[in-house]
């Protein structure tokens, strides 16, 4: 069985990635210090307990498992905590993942498929991002993105052995549709975890951040995409390099635009109850509308999202919260 490396499979989108790689018969081996991630999310391969920069221990489970692959998850992904503590997000997401991927391809790794973000984008004027659009990154959170975004390209052009696929997500939302895993960080940032929260009266009333922006209601418009169907797409990534196909970055979204008050909406006709909210002001940072432009994606990847209704993400956020 081919053995993949999975840094950060312990968190959200990583151990989604981990079930879908074990279905499609790779052996996840997950890589993760478990200072966000859960020893309970690793169900699909061994769990190495060290952070990405333990050269000694990311060198010693490449040897061990014979690994060629790399899904690299692990970082700091809070965008308000990168601008107010930069050298902690600088030093967690670069220079880390340079020390990682040093010692990777050192190794033997040649695939390497790379949890980047639409955050590289920054404020897009446009209805649906292409790949192609320049960069603008508004964060440190983005804009180390695009740092490592830009080290796999120039370490793919100068060992042509090694190849990367950059994917940059939009809003990845909902959890397992058998419920193995879900939706969880700590501290949750993200609006469908906390608005299930507060119509289940576990948390305070749902703030809105800004009812001012340029949209028909005012509210922000996000693309949002099933996590399995996310997962399955890093599947397909890595099997587009394994086939030999060139480095590449792509966009992983549905393509369609959902605004915060559509959100609520659909939270409360799948529940069945008010998600109770109160208006606040802008969160800083945050873009009136972000869409993806993904169709070379599916193009490229040969990868089809089945997950695509907003209801159905809903649906499996909110069984996999109550359960
Ligand atoms: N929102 C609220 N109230 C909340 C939480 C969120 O109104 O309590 C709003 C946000 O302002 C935003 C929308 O809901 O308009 C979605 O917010 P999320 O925090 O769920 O997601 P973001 O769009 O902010 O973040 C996503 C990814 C990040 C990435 C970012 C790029 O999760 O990793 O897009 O802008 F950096």
């Amino acid at each position: 069985m081919t053995h993949i490396l999975v840094t950060g499979g312990a968190g959200f989108i990583g151990a989604h990635t981990c079930k879908a790689l074990a279905l499609m018969g790779y052996q996840p081996v997950v890589l993760d210090n478990l200072s966000t991630g859960y020893r309970d999310f690793v169900q699909w391969g061994p769990l190495v307990q060290a952070d990405i920069a333990d050269t000694t221990a990311v060198a010693a489970t490449i040897t061990q498992y014979g690994i060629t692959a790399m899904m690299h998850f692990a970082g700091s992904i809070v965008v308000p905590d990168s601008v107010r503590d930069p050298l902690t997000y600088y030093d967690n997401n670069i220079s880390k993942s340079v020390r990682l991927i040093q010692t990777a391809v050192d190794h033997g790794v040649q695939n390497i498929v790379f949890s980047s973000s639409a955050a590289v984008y920054g404020m897009p004027d446009v209805a649906r991002i292409p790949v192609h659009t320049p960069l603008n990154p508004i964060s440190p959170y983005g804009y180390n993105k695009a740092v490592i975004e830009r080290l796999l390209s120039d370490l793919s052009t100068a060992r042509p052995d090694v190849r990367a696929l950059s994917l940059r997500y939009f809003n990845a939302a909902g959890s397992d549709p058998d419920g193995q895993v879900g939706e969880s960080h700590v501290p949750e940032t993200h609006l469908i975890p906390l608005a299930l929260d507060a119509l289940s009266k576990k948390r305070a009333a749902l703030t809105v951040f800004g009812r001012d922006y340029p949209t028909p209601d005012g509210t922000c418009i996000r693309d949002y995409i099933h996590v399995s169907d996310l997962a399955m797409a890093h599947v397909q990534g890595l099997r587009y390099l394994a086939k030999g196909g060139a480095s590449q970055i792509l966009n992983l979204g549905i393509g369609q635009g959902f605004s915060i008050l559509e959100v609520l909406r659909t939270i409360e006709t799948v529940c069945q109850m008010p998600v109770p909210f109160v208006w606040g002001l802008r969160r800083e940072g945050d873009p009136a509308r972000l869409v993806a432009d993904a169709d070379a994606s599916r193009r490229i990847l040969d990868w089809t999202p089945v997950h695509t209704s907003l209801d159905k993400i809903v649906a499996d956020a909110w069984a996999w919260r109550r359960a």
